[in-house]
């Protein structure tokens, strides 16, 4: 059983998110668990005048990911940035182009869960991750969130992101907040969760 970690992510926070998925989904027997990056969509100028390529560099070593490897997964987990309260534009572009899978009706009956990452408490995580969740429909996908058995996400005595759309971290307006360990018990419960549910689908 495959299961890929496919994101985006220009200052670290949603690859650190995606690190903590593919542990959680590790954690299954059976499964085989791949990161992924989607293709980049600016230019080596503009990610530097956005202080990009530093923090980029920890994580150059996952490799990019091809429309096609969507088609061997059992099931996807995809991590963006929030921009403007929705996906990032690389991730767009690159789901804007599985044109051929949704004609072939690839993924249908595949997993496929959504994680995020925005600067502000209230910047939109919410309505990243379910208009996100809308392209997995197209696709035919059953989309899975973060049930409220993980219980971190009832917690109020800190600031925490998460949701039963999915888990989601805050960055702080100048990205210095990495994600909390209650973040990352949320991405490793829905890595575990998600791979849990297309075990029992491939069977
Ligand atoms: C063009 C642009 C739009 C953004 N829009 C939002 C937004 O709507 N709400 C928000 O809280 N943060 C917004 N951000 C901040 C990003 O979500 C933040 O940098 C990101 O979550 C950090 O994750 P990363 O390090 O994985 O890229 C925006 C950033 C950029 C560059």
């Amino acid at each position: 059983m495959r299961v890929l970690i496919v994101y985006y992510s220009m200052y670290g926070h949603v690859h650190r998110l995606a690190e903590a998925v593919a542990e959680g989904a590790r954690e299954v027997t059976g499964a085989e668990v791949d990161m992924r990056r989607v293709p980049e969509t600016l230019t080596e100028d503009v990610l530097k005048k956005m202080g990009a390529l530093e923090p980029q560099k920890a994580f150059a070593h996952t490799p990019v990911c091809k429309v096609d490897e969507l088609a061997s997964a059992d099931a996807i987990l995809f991590g963006t940035p929030t921009r403007f309260g929705n996906m990032c534009g690389q991730m767009r572009q690159f789901l804007d182009a599985t044109g051929q899978l949704w004609a072939k009706g690839s993924l249908v009956g595949k997993v496929g869960s959504v994680f995020t990452s925005s600067a502000t408490q209230h910047g939109g995580q919410e309505s990243t991750l379910l208009s996100f969740h809308i392209t997995l429909f197209h696709h035919g996908m059953v989309v899975v969130g973060l049930p409220y058995s993980f219980q971190g996400q009832m917690r109020v005595d800190e600031i925490t992101g998460g949701s039963p759309y999915g888990i989601s971290t805050i960055a702080g307006g100048q990205g210095e907040r990495m994600p909390s360990d209650n973040e990352l018990a949320g991405a490793r419960f829905q890595g575990k969760h998600v791979t849990g549910i297309a075990l029992k689908l491939t069977k």
